[in-house]
This record gives structure tokens, C-alpha cells and sequence, in this order.
């Protein structure tokens, strides 16, 4: 059973947002997650603030370019000595080496997960790229080649864990975002599970935003979901 299943998605774009919900839960059973906006805003300061409350980070910056650019970048990662941090497996098969074979050679070395296909990617868009596949075999397809590559794993919708689980087998971490309790607004998420269907289909580690976040009381919204998982 891993610890701290739930990531705490810091959806915010300034540090006083980020020490006020830092605050309300660097008490409690989680990690968080530091996206392209917040990151964006403020940089590596948001890094510094999660790490000086306790919390383990995974950076969600998508990493995307050639493999030495990429390499370097998830290194520059590994030393801010992040959790968590993750590229695009459509990066192909060379770069997710190369990255993984930089980080053998760092003091800290972070999980490195790939993102598969974006969630918001419908059938139609996967053909105006050119792919013929439908969107669950390119799912599949490309978490074999991040797995192949040494990947510690992908991030994947709730309803994929269950069949990735079993193709891929144990050994493999499955992130899932999408997440909302019975008592949460589903917001704009689509296909989403709850806290304890990601966890009976096979998931690692949830990644919950606004169920937590726009709570009027984060820390304890944190214990229901670990309550129902
Ligand atoms: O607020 P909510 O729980 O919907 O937030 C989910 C978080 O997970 C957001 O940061 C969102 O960008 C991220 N995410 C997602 N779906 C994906 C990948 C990431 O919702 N496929």
C-alpha cells in the first residue's frame, strides 16, 4: 500500500495563494502538484514554498522536445529535488531514454512518469495528426513504449487504469487525474471515478484539484477522500 496516494493539484497563480492553501494542507496525508500556470507565474519559488512545508512536488510541466533539450530540463527538475515530474511519451521513444538515462547519473533521482494521450483529445483530433489508432490503443501504445523506455510509469484517466494495469502489469505507477468524491462538483471533468474506483482499478496516486482546493476546508475534504479510498 504506498503512502500519500493523494497529489493535491496547486491550480493558483501567485505565492500568497500558494501559501495560504500550502498552509491549510502541509498537515495532512497528501503531496501536491505544481502545473504549467503556477510555475509559469512564479517560477521555482513555488518549488521552495512546497518544500519548506514539508510537501513532496511533483512538477507537471509536460516536457516536450528534442532529447538532449528534454534531458536537461527533467534534470534541472531532479535538482530542485522534485518528487514527481513528467514528458510527452509522443516525444518518442528516444527521448524518454535519454531522459531516463541522464537522471541514472543524478544524486536525486525523481519519478518520471509519461503522459500518454491528453484527455482532451478527442478521436477526431487524433486523426487530424495522422493517427489511425482509436484513442484507447494509442493510450496503450504509447505507455508500452514509455514502459520499454524505463518510465516509472504514466499519467492515465481512471477508466484506462483497470486495462493498463493488466497489460502492464504491477511494476508500473498509474496517475490519475479526474477524480471526484460522490459529495464533489464534477466541474468541467468528463470521465471521471471516484477516489475509491481509482484505487479498485489499480491506480497509484490521485491527483485532486478543486474538490480540495475551492473546499471551504481543504484539510478536511483531504481526510474524506482518504477516509473513501
Ligand atoms: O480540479 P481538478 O481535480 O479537475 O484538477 C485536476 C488537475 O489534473 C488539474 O491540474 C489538471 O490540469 C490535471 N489534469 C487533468 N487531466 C489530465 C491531466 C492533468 O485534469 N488528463
Amino acid at each position: 500500500m504506498t503512502e500519500r496516494r493523494i497529489i493535491v493539484a496547486l491550480d493558483v497563480s501567485s505565492a500568497t495563494e500558494l501559501r495560504e492553501l500550502v498552509t491549510q494542507i502541509k498537515d495532512t496525508d497528501c503531496r501536491v502538484k505544481i502545473g504549467k500556470e503556477l510555475f509559469t507565474s512564479i517560477g521555482p519559488l513555488a518549488i521552495e514554498i512546497c518544500h519548506d512545508a514539508g510537501l513532496d512536488v511533483f512538477l507537471d510541466l509536460k516536457f516536450h522536445d528534442i532529447p538532449t533539450t528534454c534531458a536537461r530540463a527533467v534534470r534541472a527538475a531532479a535538482r530542485w529535488g522534485v518528487w514527481m515530474t513528467n514528458l510527452h511519451c509522443s516525444g518518442g521513444a528516444e527521448m524518454m531514454l535519454v531522459v531516463r538515462e541522464m537522471l541514472e547519473g543524478e544524486r536525486h533521482r525523481p519519478f518520471l512518469i509519461g503522459v500518454t494521450v491528453l484527455t482532451s483529445m478527442s478521436l477526431a483530433g487524433l486523426r487530424q495528426l495522422g493517427i489511425e489508432r482509436d484513442l484507447g490503443s494509442q493510450v496503450d501504445y504509447l505507455a508500452g513504449l514509455a514502459h520499454i523506455a524505463g518510465l516509472d510509469g504514466i499519467v492515465c484517466s481512471g477508466q484506462e487504469t483497470q486495462r493498463l494495469r493488466k497489460s502492464i502489469g504491477q511494476d508500473f505507477c498509474l496517475v490519475t487525474p479526474g477524480i471526484r468524491p460522490v459529495w464533489a462538483n464534477d466541474n468541467d471533468q468528463a470521465r471521471i471515478v471516484t477516489p475509491a474506483q481509482a484505487i479498485a482499478n489499480g491506480s497509484d496516486y490521485l491527483v485532486v484539484g478543486r474538490p480540495i482546493t475551492a473546499s471551504e476546508n481543504p484539510q478536511n475534504a483531504i481526510a474524506r477522500i482518504v477516509a473513501e479510498m
